[in-house]
C-alpha cells in the first residue's frame, strides 16, 4: 500500500465574481501527503490557502486538477458518492471562522458529539456526553460549557469547541485551517502540543495552514508557501527556515520578529516586489525534497 495520503494534482479554482470578472484563487497546485505527516502551507492573506482547503474537503468542486484521497479521486462525483460515508469520517476540518460552523441552536455537548452520533461511533468512554466532556478538557474548558449555546461563547472558547469537535472523530486527516489565530498564546501553545500529540500517539495526518510562521517550524514536517493562488516553494521545514529560495519565501522568513531587541532592530528586511512575481513555471528540485516554482530556462 501507498504510504501517500493526500495526492493534490495540478488544483485550480476560479471564482466567478461577475458576468466578465474570474479570480484564479488556486492556480495548478500540485502537492502531496504522507500518511503521519504534518504538512503546513503558508503564504500571505488572500494567497489561496482556505481555497486549497476546501477543495479538499469537497466543499469547492475545483475547476481543474484532481485530488486524490487514498487513491480515491474525491473530485470525481461517482469515487466520491462512493466513498462518501468513509470520507466523511476520516477527514475532520478546524474552519478559520467557527462561529459559522457551529450549529447555533445546539448545546456545545450536542456539537462535539453530533459527528460521532451520525456516525454510529462507540464513544471510548461510554456516553456521548462524557465523551464531549472528555474532548472538551482536552481543549481547555471544563464541564460547566457542556451545555451552553455558541453564542454565550467567546470567539475563543467556540474555536476550541470546533476544536474538540474535529479531534473527537480521531480522523485520518486533519485540516486545520488558521485554527488558533483567535486564540490566547499560552492557549495557542496547548493546542499546538494537542496536535502534536495527536500526530504522534493516534497517527493523525494534519494539514496545518497558518499565518504564524514560529507555530510552523515548532509543528510541521514540511512546508509549502503559497502566492497570489500558486504554490512556490515546498521543502522540509528545516531545510525551508535554513535555505529558502524563492524570493517571497525569503522576504516572509525575514519578516518573522526576533525575541532579541538588538538583533531585531539590526537585522535586514527583505521585500518582495510583486511586479517581478513569474506566475509561469514548474516545481524544480533544487535540493533533497526541496521545490522552487522556477521557469524552465532557468535550470
Ligand atoms: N467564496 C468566494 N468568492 C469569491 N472570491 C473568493 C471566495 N473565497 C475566496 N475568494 C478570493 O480568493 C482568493 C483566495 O482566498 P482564500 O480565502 O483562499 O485565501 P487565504 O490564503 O485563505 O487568505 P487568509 O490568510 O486571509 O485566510 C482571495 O482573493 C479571495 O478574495
Ligand atoms: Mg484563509
Amino acid at each position: 500500500m501507498s504510504d501517500i495520503l493526500l495526492d493534490v494534482q495540478h488544483l485550480s479554482h476560479v471564482f466567478k465574481l461577475s458576468k466578465h470578472l474570474r479570480l484564479n484563487a488556486v492556480d495548478d497546485v500540485s502537492f502531496q501527503m504522507k500518511k503521519g505527516e504534518i504538512f503546513g502551507l503558508v503564504g500571505e492573506s488572500g494567497s489561496g490557502k482556505s481555497t486549497v482547503a476546501r477543495c479538499i474537503m469537497n466543499i469547492y468542486q475545483p475547476t481543474a486538477g484532481k485530488i486524490l484521497y487514498n487513491d480515491i479521486n474525491v473530485c470525481d462525483r461517482r469515487e466520491f458518492q462512493k466513498h462518501h460515508k468513509m470520507l466523511e469520517e476520516r477527514r475532520q476540518i478546524i474552519f478559520q471562522d467557527s462561529t459559522s460552523s457551529l450549529n447555533q441552536r445546539m448545546k456545545v455537548a450536542d456539537i462535539i458529539a453530533e459527528p460521532m452520533h451520525i456516525h454510529r461511533i462507540k464513544p471510548p468512554r461510554g456516553r456521548l456526553r462524557a465523551e464531549a466532556e472528555f474532548q472538551l478538557s482536552y481543549v481547555g474548558l471544563d464541564a460547566s460549557y457542556l451545555d451552553k449555546y455558541p453564542a454565550e461563547l467567546s470567539g475563543g472558547q467556540r474555536q476550541r469547541v470546533a476544536i474538540a469537535r474535529a479531534l473527537s472523530m480521531e480522523p485520518e486527516l486533519l485540516v486545520a485551517d488558521e485554527p488558533i489565530a483567535s486564540l490566547d498564546v499560552s492557549i495557542q501553545a496547548q493546542i499546538i502540543n494537542l496536535f502534536k500529540h495527536c500526530n504522534k500517539e493516534h497517527g493523525f495526518s494534519i494539514l496545518f495552514i497558518a499565518h504564524d510562521l514560529s507555530m510552523v517550524e515548532y509543528l510541521c514536517d514540511r512546508v509549502g508557501v503559497m502566492y497570489h493562488g500558486k504554490l512556490v516553494e515546498v521543502a522540509p521545514t528545516a531545510e525551508l527556515f535554513s535555505n529558502p529560495q524563492h524570493p517571497y519565501t525569503q522576504a516572509l522568513l525575514s519578516a518573522i520578529p526576533i525575541p532579541d531587541p538588538i538583533v531585531e532592530r539590526n537585522r535586514k528586511r527583505m521585500d518582495f516586489d510583486e511586479m517581478t512575481f513569474e506566475r509561469e513555471g514548474a516545481l524544480t528540485e533544487v535540493a533533497p525534497d526541496h521545490f522552487v516554482l522556477r521557469k524552465e530556462d532557468r535550470q
